[in-house]
């Protein structure tokens, strides 16, 4: 029997100016550029191993086989690696989430980055961190921001050769961290993926593409000069126009819950006495409360004592994703 096996370790990433609707569903070549932070504590850890005694692909994930859709998401990836490499053989994936199941919070991008990574040196292709980014995105569109590491730019591009992520500075840039508050830890009704496809059903959407690139100039100016206060504003001005859009898709997207706003509205009181932190909420209900380092165990107490909050996880800038 002939093996080839690799290990990768990828991290979760926070989208500070989302990505919500393609313009090329297959391709997932998005309708607007986005930017993110990784997030060093939530990671997948993803090995790949081909093996010629397999009759068909097994998936792992986090100690259960994976069926359905999740099993076929997966195999669709393997199968681009495989035509890449030109190679048949099946494969054995043993992925494993270091954050809580059940906290609610997506895994795509760390599992898909990671996934790429480790199957294509185990199909002994040799690729760029670029074109790396570029095969994780034909997976989960955000996962070609966890690829490269700290602060990455997804240039939305027309073509798929030139839509990848790109780091614009370095982890160590600046010490922002990510409070999140799990207001509910089931999983959400509606997916990203199907929630891209209702995107254009929202006379807003128009508008939200459109006033993009507006923000994205803000927000990666605020990053670069380590402006926290018009960082905020931008971020959150951003996820509430993507929200904004879900709730007029048809059919209607509505993430939040009670405890939701009441985050949001306390995280706007707080920064209004001085406390740098600014909100961003992704395809779900749970509050990622964007502060400096500084301030960590202050924005921690503040968030756990609101009514609804059920657990809070802390999490720094990440580097790109790497084979261990
Ligand atoms: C709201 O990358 O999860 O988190 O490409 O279908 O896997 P697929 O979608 P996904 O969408 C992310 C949506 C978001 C915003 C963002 O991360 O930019």
């Amino acid at each position: 029997m002939q093996t080839w096996r690799a290990t990768a370790i990828g991290s979760a990433n926070i989208a500070l100016i989302k990505y919500w609707g393609n313009r090329d569903h297959v391709l997932r070549l998005p309708s607007n550029s986005s930017l993110s932070m990784n997030l060093a504590a939530l990671t997948t850890t993803t090995t790949v191993e081909f093996r010629s005694d397999l009759a068909d692909d097994v998936v792992t994930i986090d100690d259960v086989e994976a069926t359905g859709s999740a099993r076929e998401r997966v195999i669709a990836h393997l199968d681009r690696v495989r035509a890449l490499a030109n190679i048949n053989a099946k494969a054995s994936v043993i992925s494993h989430n270091n954050f809580p199941a059940g906290t609610g919070l997506a895994s795509s991008a760390s599992a898909f980055a990671a996934l790429t990574a480790a199957a294509c040196v185990a199909a002994g292709l040799q690729l760029s961190a670029d074109a790396l980014s570029r095969l994780a995105r034909r997976a989960s569109g955000s996962a070609c921001r966890s690829v490269p590491g700290g602060f990455v730019l997804w240039d939305a591009c027309d073509e798929d050769d030139c839509s990848f992520g790109r780091t614009i500075a370095p982890a160590d840039h600046w010490d922002l961290t990510d409070v999140i508050a799990i207001v509910e830890s089931a999983h959400k009704a509606t997916g990203s993926t199907e929630g891209h496809a209702l995107a254009d059903t929202s006379p807003f959407q128009a508008v939200r593409v459109a006033s993009t690139p507006g923000r994205l100039e803000c927000c990666k100016a605020a990053l670069l000069s380590r402006d926290f206060p018009a960082l905020a504003d931008v971020i959150e001005e951003d996820t509430l126009a993507m929200h904004a859009v879900m709730m007029t898709s048809a059919p209607s997207l509505l993430y939040w819950r009670p405890a939701t706003l009441a985050v949001m509205q306390a995280v706007r009181a707080w920064r209004k006495d001085g406390l740098p932190v600014g909100f961003t909420i992704d395809a779900g209900p749970n509050v990622h409360c964007i502060c400096t380092a500084q301030v960590v165990p202050q924005v921690e107490d503040l968030v756990r004592a609101i009514p609804g909050v059920q657990h809070v996880l802390v999490s720094g800038v990440g580097d790109a994703c790497q084979l261990v």
